[in-house]
């Protein structure tokens, strides 16, 4: 680990972490940094995803003397990467920023893309940007410092890369039955993979990288809808409902059979614990879904499963379609 941190042309040096990450990966990094640096510290979790963050970010920036040749590491999950990359991007219009995922989700996912934002007033990644970090470095010992259900969240982005891109690795997956940190490093390098694949191929998600919201347009609008409730999703376990959902409408549309729906239904269901006070209201769940950045002229664009392994984008999708998807859904958790 000892080489990844190099710092020497920058002034200074700013960590981005939480609560959590502070507690339990920042000294994992310190053994090996041997270098000044500054922590800035912010609240954990999605809802704090948000502007009053960012502000105290940029706050704890300007305390510590940062300036346009500092560097920002952002150690934390998705949350940290994105609000982190977001604040180092736009401050004093852009300071260089390095990714060090911390959870599963963030490693195989969002720390890679460019993809950066915060929630705003009550919208998923509402503001942000474009913009690829220095570096990022994925360091799985992280997974061992993660809970089962953090490990699990990740997962779902896992399985939809095998979903949307690789029948095989699909396959691969579905024969693990109890995923444990210490298998991992494969299935990170293999996501990786995918997602660089389509990436490269499409930066700024002109049209095929919206394969990677598979699961997206409705797992958003859950995770939302039940931010600050009792019936709380992680990312992953919105994601993973919203692929079921979704793909209950690739069978209303006569894309997907019955069977191949159940059977990817019912291996997600057995591998994720529902909350049973979440929140399936659909027309609170429809009025998230128009609110999602695919979108266009008020017409919800989905990507869709067309078979396992194949997606399609920009399928536009009824609110009476999503009704029998939350239907599904429900139906299935009972
Ligand atoms: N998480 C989806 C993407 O990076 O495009």
């Amino acid at each position: 680990m000892n080489e990844f941190i190099e710092v020497g042309d920058y002034s200074n040096l700013m960590l981005i972490v939480d609560e959590n990450s502070r507690k339990y990966c920042l000294p994992i990094i310190l053994q090996n940094l041997n270098h000044d640096f500054r922590i800035v510290e912010v609240k954990s979790s999605e809802k704090n995803k948000s502007l009053e963050s960012s502000k105290r970010i940029w706050q704890q920036m300007i305390d510590h003397n940062a300036d346009r040749n500092s560097l920002c590491i952002n150690l934390g999950g998705g949350v940290i990467g994105d609000m982190g990359g977001f604040c180092a991007s736009s401050f004093m219009r852009g300071v260089d920023f390095i990714q060090l995922p911390t959870t599963l989700l963030s490693m195989v996912d969002s720390s890679i893309g460019g993809k950066l934002g915060i929630d705003f007033n009550g919208f998923k990644n509402l503001v942000g940007l474009f913009k690829d970090p220095e570096s990022v470095f994925i360091y799985p010992k992280f997974l061992k410092t993660l809970s089962k259900r953090e490990l699990m969240s990740g997962m779902a982005e896992v399985y939809k890369y095998g979903l949307i891109h690789d029948s095989e690795f699909w396959n691969q997956l579905i024969k693990i039955k109890n995923v444990h940190t210490s298998d991992m490093t494969d299935l990170i390098f293999k996501s990786l993979e995918i997602k660089k694949d389509i990436v490269e191929k499409d930066p700024f998600e002109k049209g095929l990288r919206k394969v990677l919201n598979f699961g997206h347009t409705i797992g958003h609008a859950l995770e939302t809808a039940n931010l600050n409730t009792k019936g709380h999703l992680l990312h992953g376990e919105a994601v993973a409902l919203g692929m079921i959902g979704e793909m209950h409408i690739s069978f209303q549309k006569e894309m997907l059979s019955q069977k191949k729906l159940d059977q990817v239904a019912d291996f997600l269901f057995d591998q994720y614990e529902i909350n049973g006070e979440t929140m399936f209201e659909s027309e609170i769940i429809f009025r998230l879904c128009l609110m999602d950045k695919k979108n266009r002229n008020q017409k919800i664009l989905a990507s869709l499963l067309s078979d396992i392994g194949e997606c399609q984008i920009n399928i536009e999708i009824q609110q009476s379609e999503i009704d029998l998807a939350l239907d599904y859904l429900k139906s299935k958790l009972k």
